[in-house]
C-alpha cells in the first residue's frame, strides 16, 4: 500500500519530477479543492506517484506516467461553476491541462496522451498507449478514495461517539 507521504521519501521518483514540482503552476494546484477534502496538487501526486510505481512494476515508461501523471490536471477553472461550448468538463479539462503543461515542460507524444485521454471512460477516445490506459484507472482509484475517507472518517468518528458511552 502506497502512503501518502512515500512519494517524499523515494529519491528516483523525485528526480523524475523535482523540475515540475518547482514550477509556480504546479504549486497553486495546492489552493484548489478535488474531491471534496483534498486538493489537486495532493490528488496529482498521488496519480503521478502510484502511476510510477506501478510503471515500474510492470517494465512500462514510468518516467512519463510519472510526469504527465503530475501534470493530469493542469487546469485552474471551478468545474462546479464553469461551463464551456466545446464539450463537458471531462471532455475539456484534458485538452486545458495538456495546453498547460505544454507551457512548462516538453511533453513526448506518450505523456501528451496520458494526460488527454486521462478521462477515458466518461470520454470515448481510447488511449493509444498501456501507459495512459494505466494513469486513468490510478485516476478514479485515487478519486475514489479521495471522496470517500472523508466519509469513512465521519462513520468512524459517530461510531467511536455512540459505543464510548457518552451517547
Ligand atoms: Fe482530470
Ligand atoms: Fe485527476
Amino acid at each position: 500500500m502506497i502512503r501518502q507521504s512515500d512519494w517524499q521519501h523515494d529519491s528516483q521518483y523525485m528526480a523524475i519530477v523535482a523540475d515540475l514540482l518547482i514550477k509556480p503552476e504546479v504549486c497553486k494546484l495546492k489552493d484548489i479543492t478535488q474531491h471534496i477534502n483534498s486538493n489537486r496538487l495532493d490528488h496529482s501526486i498521488m496519480v503521478s506517484y502510484k502511476s510510477y510505481v506501478l510503471g515500474k512494476k510492470m517494465h512500462l515508461d514510468y518516467k512519463a506516467m510519472a510526469r504527465a501523471g503530475l501534470l493530469h490536471d493542469l487546469f485552474y477553472y471551478d468545474w462546479r461553476t464553469t461551463k464551456f461550448n466545446e464539450g463537458s468538463h471531462a471532455y475539456v479539462h484534458p485538452r486545458i491541462a495538456l495546453d498547460n503543461a505544454k507551457k512548462i515542460t516538453k511533453l513526448s507524444k506518450k505523456e501528451a496522451d496520458i494526460i488527454v485521454k486521462h478521462m477515458w471512460g466518461a470520454t470515448v477516445a481510447p488511449p493509444k498507449y498501456i501507459e495512459s490506459a494505466i494513469v486513468s484507472f490510478v485516476d478514479d482509484q485515487c478519486a475514489i478514495v479521495e471522496a470517500s475517507i472523508p466519509f469513512f472518517k465521519t462513520k468512524y468518528a459517530k461510531l467511536k461517539f455512540k459505543f464510548s458511552g457518552v451517547s
